[in-house]
């Protein structure tokens, strides 16, 4: 079977990182006869200097024909510029909510071993909604957008992960005693969600304890769910329980699209040097495989990972080790070879 898959490559590291998962994606495919049809397109600064868009015409129309898309990190430029790649393509393509397993791969130690909790984050509105504007010189404002179909919508989803997959917790997490109205409604929709699901229990965490708390004990938690600015922050937050930012992935998903991303950015400290750690946009491209129903594919690729992790010899600089991208790219490849 082949699958079209639109491919974002994206600045710093991101190429790196994006043709080491291509090749275990090919290799892995090939062992299990499945094809992948690679639709790459640039986004972002790039892109721009190409064709005057940020977002090119075709970028929109093969994510529109794919459904599918793997994305490596895209450079936001701070202040002026243009506007975040990642936050138009999810307002453009509806995908709704954010999704972020941080799990401990077996062999990596870390400070806090066997976390396994879920992020879900809503991805569309918030602070991120962009609408920031100046009143007069001195004085900004910027507008929180939360509505009740996204709020329940998001929380829905949240909900019906841990129904279909076993989990036991769902903590909403808020600041609605300062933000009353927008972070109260949001809570009004999570508790009313809540109530279809009486077999997951549901807590609420205001959003700076819950960072102690998550510190201090994040076995306490199961999944996290959040609006979207609350959870961009906690989801680097919870990267580090598990070894980092090189590690954790990501999907976007919404009802027609989705669009597989690992957390972290595109890293310009350590860009074009051979150190990034492609495994999380491995792993984001595991939850792909996923996805688009190659459950064999996946597992050859996890289990090519999780071995190399397990041995600890070829390892990143970010987990420890002394590997470049290329040489831990390979020890997949080979260790998803041995039989
Ligand atoms: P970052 O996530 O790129 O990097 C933070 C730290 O983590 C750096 O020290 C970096 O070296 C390290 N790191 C990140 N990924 C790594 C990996 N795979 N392997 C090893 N180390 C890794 O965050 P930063 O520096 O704040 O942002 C850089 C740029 O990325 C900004 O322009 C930002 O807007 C953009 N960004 C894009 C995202 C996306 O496209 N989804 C998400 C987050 C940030
Ligand atoms: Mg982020």
């Amino acid at each position: 079977k082949t699958h079209k898959i639109t491919l974002i490559p994206g600045d710093g590291i991101g190429p790196e990182v994006s043709s080491a998962v291509v090749s275990i994606l090919e290799a892995a495919g090939a062992a299990t006869g499945v094809r992948f049809e690679w639709h790459r397109h640039l986004a972002g600064a790039e892109a721009f200097e190409k064709t005057r868009e940020y977002i090119p015409k075709e970028l929109y129309e093969s994510i529109e024909e794919n459904r599918v898309a793997l994305k490596g990190p895209v450079t936001t430029p701070v202040g002026g510029g243009f506007a975040s790649i990642n936050v138009t393509l999810r307002k453009k393509f509806e995908l709704f909510a954010n999704f972020r397993p941080v799990k401990n791969l077996p062999g990596l130690k870390t400070k806090y071993p066997d976390v396994d909790l879920i992020i879900v984050r809503e991805n569309m509105e918030d602070l991120y909604a962009g609408l920031e504007h100046e009143v007069v010189p001195g004085v900004v404002q910027a507008l929180k957008v939360i509505t009740s179909k996204g709020s329940t919508r998001i929380a829905k989803f949240a909900f019906d992960y841990a129904r279909k997959h076993g989990r036991k917790k769902v903590h909403a997490i808020h600041k609605a005693n300062i933000m009353k109205l927008s972070d109260g409604l949001f809570l009004r929709c999570c508790r009313d969600v809540s109530l279809g699901f009486p077999e997951v229990s549901y807590h609420e965490h205001i959003v700076d304890n819950a960072c102690m708390q998550l510190v201090m004990n994040p076995y306490q938690y199961d999944v996290l769910l959040t609006e979207n600015l609350y959870g961009d922050i906690l989801s680097d937050l919870c990267s580090a329980f598990v070894g980092g930012l090189g590690l954790v992935p990501g999907a976007n998903l919404g009802t027609e699209c989705a669009i597989f991303e690992a957390v972290h950015g595109s890293a310009p400290d350590i860009a074009g040097k051979d150190m990034a750690n492609p495994t999380a946009l491995l792993q984001s491209a595991v939850l792909m495989l996923h996805h688009i129903n190659e459950p064999e594919t996946a597992e050859r690729v996890q289990a090519g990972l999780e071995q190399v992790y397990r041995e600890g010899k070829v390892l990143t600089k970010d987990v420890g080790g002394t590997s470049g991208t290329k040489a831990f790219a390979d020890a997949v490849l080979k260790a998803m070879e041995a039989p």
